[in-house]
């Protein structure tokens, strides 16, 4: 096996110790530096980590400065939407080999497009953490609908919630992988925001309902805030019957299994059942995965940045289907979230004033709050 990529963190939060955890449980990396602007979040970062040897970060406030001197392979970036394109394009042009940045891939589909071209220009591979593209039932689902288990798929629901890209653009990202990645070629969609409500200083709407088509046939339908109960699951209806999937099982009904067939399946690091098993399987096998892209070893990575734009398209399509009342044909043209122009230009007031944030529960400090001059 080749030598370990040295793989550094921007922004040391939530999502990027699972990223960290998948380093250290895939093998494939030493993990050599930190960035944070808050001190205290490395430091808590650090404790998390104790028990693993190739965990030995350096901690740097500035990313720029972390890049410059410690020269990693590896990238991840994690710090809120907005930075999700300066720091991929900083990480870019400094000569690393690959970024895995968060999920939505950017805050506009114009910034995704300058993360793609930065990528590319500079010899860079780019990965966008739709990490559940790497749990077994969602795989076993991918391979049961190509085998024709269910015969050609018609239509996937989901029940989620807290806006369209923060949420689900995982779920746009799931309707591509189990269908063999299909093309988007319409989304229709319609949104309510009564309250001034934003995911990590991005607006996002209440309520949502989003439907796409796809060039195999396949549509998929997202009703967004509208129920009780929300998830990561997907009920997938073909012509010859039909799956019913979530980030840890999957059952399968049709003509051969006499009603439901249950599948639980365990990792290829975590058994079934584990503590955190998506998380802690879908991101170490993430890893590993990136780790073969990026040393030759694959010549295909399946969260490759074109998925990730694609799923952010998708998301923003709905905006832009509401802002225009028109079903969108893709690709999108709009460059800029859909959902802010409404806001600005009056189309979607809010009947309760007051802004509120739903992830401000991660903010350190007074100087943290995501302040787009320091990105
Ligand atoms: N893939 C998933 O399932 C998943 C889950 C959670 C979050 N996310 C995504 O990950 C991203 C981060 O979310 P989170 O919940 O981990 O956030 P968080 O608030 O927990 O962590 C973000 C960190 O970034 C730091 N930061 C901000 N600006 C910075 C800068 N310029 N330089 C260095 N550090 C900076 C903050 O100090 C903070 O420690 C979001 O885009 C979110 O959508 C994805």
């Amino acid at each position: 096996m080749a030598d370990k990529l040295r793989a550094a963190v921007i922004g040391c939060g939530e999502i990027c110790s699972n990223h960290t955890l998948g380093y250290l449980n895939s093998k494939r990396y030493e993990v050599v530096a930190l960035a944070d602007l808050s001190p205290q979040a490395m430091i808590d970062f650090d404790d998390r980590f104790t028990e693993f040897d190739d965990y030995k970060p350096e901690h740097f406030t500035d990313a720029r400065e972390m890049l410059d001197k410690t020269k990693p392979d590896v990238v991840s970036v994690g710090v809120w939407d907005q930075g999700h394109a300066p720091m991929t394009i900083a990480a870019a042009a400094s000569g690393v080999k690959a970024v895995l940045c968060e999920k939505p891939m950017a805050e506009s589909i114009g910034a995704a497009a300058d993360m793609l071209l930065v990528c590319r220009r500079n010899g860079v591979k780019l990965a966008i953490g739709h990490q559940r593209r790497f749990l077994p039932t969602y795989t076993l689902a991918r391979q049961m609908i190509a085998d024709g288990a269910i015969g050609d798929p018609y239509l996937i629901t989901s029940f989620t919630r807290d806006g369209l890209p923060n949420y689900s653009s995982h779920q746009a990202d799931m309707y591509r992988y189990v269908l063999s990645d299909p093309e988007c070629t319409w989304v229709m969609g319609g949104v309510e925001r009564e309250t001034d409500q934003w995911a990590r200083a991005v607006p996002i709407e209440d309520k949502a309902l989003a439907a796409f088509g796809f060039d195999n046939g396949a549509r998929a339908a997202i009703f967004s805030g509208l129920t009780p109960e929300s998830s990561f699951d997907a009920r997938i209806y073909g012509s010859d019957g039909m799956i019913h999937l979530s980030v840890t099982d999957l059952k399968i009904m049709n003509g051969k299994t006499g009603g439901w067939q249950e599948h639980k399946l365990d990792g290829e690091y975590v058994k079934y059942g584990a503590d955190n098993f998506e998380m802690v399987e879908a991101g170490a096998a993430q890893a590993r995965g990136l780790a073969e892209w990026v040393s030759g070893e694959a010549a295909e990575y399946r969260g490759e940045g074109a998925n990730g734009y694609k799923a952010l398209e998708m998301v923003h399509a709905a905006y832009e289907s509401a802002r225009t009342h028109t079903q969108v044909q893709m690709p999108l043209q709009t460059r800029v979230n859909p959902l802010e122009l409404m806001i600005e230009s009056g189309h979607l007031p809010v009947r309760y004033p007051g802004r509120y944030d739903i992830r401000n529960r991660t903010l350190r400090g007074e100087n943290v709050v995501i302040d787009t001059d320091n990105v």
